[in-house]
């Protein structure tokens, strides 16, 4: 059977970055059929929207889409966020974003005396809804009443899904679940959120559940990151944790996310957790390991469970043995960390 990926570059590093994901792939010699998508930003100046009326049916009809991050300093970021992926995962209902947080040996931790084996999280984010609804809007405009409004909506269904799929994540994994929470300030979807985490817990028996409030959970990510598993956030916690993680196994450039349907047959989407970082794009030297460990999710969502092994293993060890990019504490480019990695690929395949 031979999968069906879309690869959707999008703005700034994306497109340098997605290249060395593709090229891992590719050096599987996995029987794989790539559909470019060009769209983002430069798609918009041209057309007057970020992706074409049918781009959902396309994505639809591939196993999966690999892409790279979109903004561009020309097109406010409400917009282009909006008018692409964040419609994406709505649309597509793709309500898991699980983002694994792993320091990589070879990779230098910010925090002092840290390595590898005190950081490995998961995080599992919610997709959909929550704070990142896209419910509200503005009056007055211009006037000094001018008013916006924001409504978060948390529903028992869109809850439930999330924060069962972490606890089934903690139960193969090291067995906890710590839910992040802001019930103390806000009295009702948070509330909502901890009762149906409560629920759930009883579920899960081998699984130990606790709940933290976000701010203190964000001061215990620095100071003890050893004692997080699984950890289940909404939309917006999970947004924001999950930047802090990425610093913690190392900066922007490592970090890998993938955004899932669990349970249905919808295409996984799968892409670092960086956005386009206009300040370094252009120049080939941003980290392509986030990008390519996105790769190495996507195909263990397409049942490719040896292959996934194989990239993660070639990442693992470019990481360890270099070459890595500065921002690593390397001075390697994008592209030779890409050549190293498939190179490392291709030995492991036998090709
Ligand atoms: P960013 O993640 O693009 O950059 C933050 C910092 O991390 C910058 O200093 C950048 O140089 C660095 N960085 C990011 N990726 C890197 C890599 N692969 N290697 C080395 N360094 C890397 O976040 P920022 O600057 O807040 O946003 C830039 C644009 O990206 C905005 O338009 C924003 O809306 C968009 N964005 C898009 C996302 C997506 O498409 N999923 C996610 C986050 C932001
Ligand atoms: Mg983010």
């Amino acid at each position: 059977m031979t999968h069906r990926v879309a690869l959707l570059p999008g703005d700034g590093v994306g497109p340098e970055v997605v290249a060395e994901a593709r090229r891992a792939v590719d050096a599987l010699g996995l029987s794989l059929e790539w559909t470019e998508l060009l769209w983002g930003s430069a798609y918009r100046r041209e057309h007057g929207r970020m992706m074409p009326e049918e781009a959902l049916e396309t994505l639809r009809a591939h196993d999966a889409v690999l892409m790279g991050a979109v903004g561009d300093p020309s097109v406010p970021d409400h917009v282009s966020l909006w008018e692409l992926i964040l419609d994406v995962r709505q649309r597509l209902d793709l309500w898991a974003n699980v983002r694994p947080a792993r320091l990589l040996s070879g990779i230098p931790c910010p925090l002092a005396g840290r390595g590898p084996a005190d950081v490995d999280m998961l995080f599992v984010r919610e997709n959909t809804e929550g704070e990142y609804s896209g419910i509200g809007g503005r009056a007055h405009r211009g006037l000094a009443l001018e008013v916006a409004v924001e409504t978060s909506v948390f529903t028992r269904a869109g809850v439930e899904r999330v924060i069962r799929y972490a606890f089934e994540l903690a139960a193969g994994r090291r067995g906890v679940v710590t839910s992040a929470t802001k019930s103390n300030a806000s009295r009702y979807g948070y509330v909502l959120w901890d009762e149906v985490a409560e629920e759930l817990a009883t579920e899960f028996p081998s699984v130990r559940y606790e709940r933290v409030l976000v701010d203190a959970l964000a001061a215990r990510m620095v100071r003890d990151p050893g004692s997080l598993d699984v950890v289940v956030a909404s939309n917006l916690f999970g947004d924001i944790l999950t930047d802090l993680a990425a610093a913690i196994q190392g900066g922007m450039g490592t970090a890998a996310s993938a955004n899932l349907a669990p349970g249905s047959a919808t295409p996984g989407l799968f892409e670092p957790v960086h956005g386009s970082a206009p300040d370094i794009a252009g120049q080939g030297i941003a980290n392509p390991v986030g990008a390519i460990w996105s790769a190495a999710l996507m195909l263990d969502h397409l049942g490719e469970g040896e292959a996934a092994r194989t990239v993660l293993e070639a990442l693992e060890l470019v990481c360890r043995e270099g070459p890595r990019t500065r921002d690593i504490g390397g001075q390697a480019t994008t592209r030779q960390v890409g050549d190293a990695v498939a190179e490392a690929v291709s030995l492991s395949a036998g090709r």
